[in-house]
């Protein structure tokens, strides 16, 4: 079956925006979700809504509106996002929690809310967007990193569950992409306290994240990956776009955990 309508989180911006353009060019109708409700250009196919991702009810209430509109709804793009930084050390767990909610739970509540369509349809795509950090940790990232390899973990006992269902899994690992993520980053209490003895090593591994980001790929090369994945018979489980960072993934898989780390450790300590 081709996907025709296609349900996106996080869509106001960024690799969201960017992949709402990119299918909605190929001509799949998009509901593209986020709080803000709005999306950079408006376009014909691109139905911008109101949502926060935390919310079950409204995610529900939201694939019910799409199947009745559409009378299908085909794929899901989790992609809602937010990064938080700071050390393990002092870090409220309200904070880790708060991490964990969007990126983690809010996914899981787009997934379930979707799954019940898929399954009656016997036809259904679930795209997470995780990161190539669920698979490499940076220190001072370790909810976000916790978070996004939790979300992967998900996805692949999901796809396992969901074999002859017709349904599909795949997560879209991506490196460094310049887009609001940086901007939006929250420095927890912890990650910003003066007389840390974290400090000069935090904010140096600040700069160069924040560095990294902004230099980093557009995110129409992320939303590419995701088209590509929608058009083929069989989606990759899982898949981190681009070389290089294809090459970072396999090197910490097949390295020691000790030298990857020292690696690691030697370009963001
Ligand atoms: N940029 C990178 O380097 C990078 C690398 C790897 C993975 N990622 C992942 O890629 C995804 C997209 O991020 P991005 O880089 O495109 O950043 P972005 O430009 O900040 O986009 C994040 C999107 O998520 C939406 N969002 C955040 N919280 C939400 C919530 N509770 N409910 C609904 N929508 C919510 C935001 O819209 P509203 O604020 O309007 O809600 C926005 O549309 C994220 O999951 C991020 O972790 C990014």
């Amino acid at each position: 079956m081709e996907v025709k309508v296609v349900l996106l989180t996080g869509g106001s911006s960024g690799i969201g925006a960017a992949t709402a353009h990119l299918l909605a060019d190929a001509g799949m109708k998009v509901y593209a979700a986020s709080r803000r409700g709005t999306i950079d250009r408006p376009q014909d196919g691109i139905v911008p809504v109101a949502l926060d991702v935390n919310d079950a009810a409204g995610t529900e209430a939201l694939v019910a509106r799409i199947v009745q509109a559409e009378g299908r709804l085909d794929a899901v793009i989790c992609n809602a996002g937010n990064g938080i930084f700071g050390p393990v050390e002092g870090t409220l767990e309200s904070e880790a929690r708060a991490q964990f909610e969007t990126t983690y739970f809010g996914s899981l509540k787009s997934i379930q809310a979707c799954l019940p369509v898929f399954r009656k349809q016997g036809f259904g795509r679930i795209i997470t967007i995780t990161s190539v950090m669920a698979v490499l940790q940076l220190p001072f990232q370790g909810f976000y990193s916790s978070a996004k390899a939790a979300l992967l973990s998900l996805s692949q006992s999901l796809s396992m569950e969901l074999q002859d269902s017709g349904i599909q899994c795949c997560s879209i690992l991506p490196g460094d992409v310049a887009t609001g993520f940086t901007a939006a980053r929250k420095i927890n209490q912890a990650g910003s306290d003066p007389t840390s003895p974290y400090k000069e090593r935090m904010e140096r591994n600040l700069r160069k994240i924040e560095h990294d980001e902004l230099g980093g790929m557009s995110p129409e090369v992320i939303g590419r990956e995701i088209l590509k994945q929608l058009r083929r018979k069989r989606m990759s489980v899982r898949v981190i776009p681009r070389l290089d960072y294809k090459l970072v993934g396999l090197l910490v898989r097949i390295l020691p955990s000790r030298t990857a780390l020292f690696m690691i450790s030697r370009l963001y300590n």
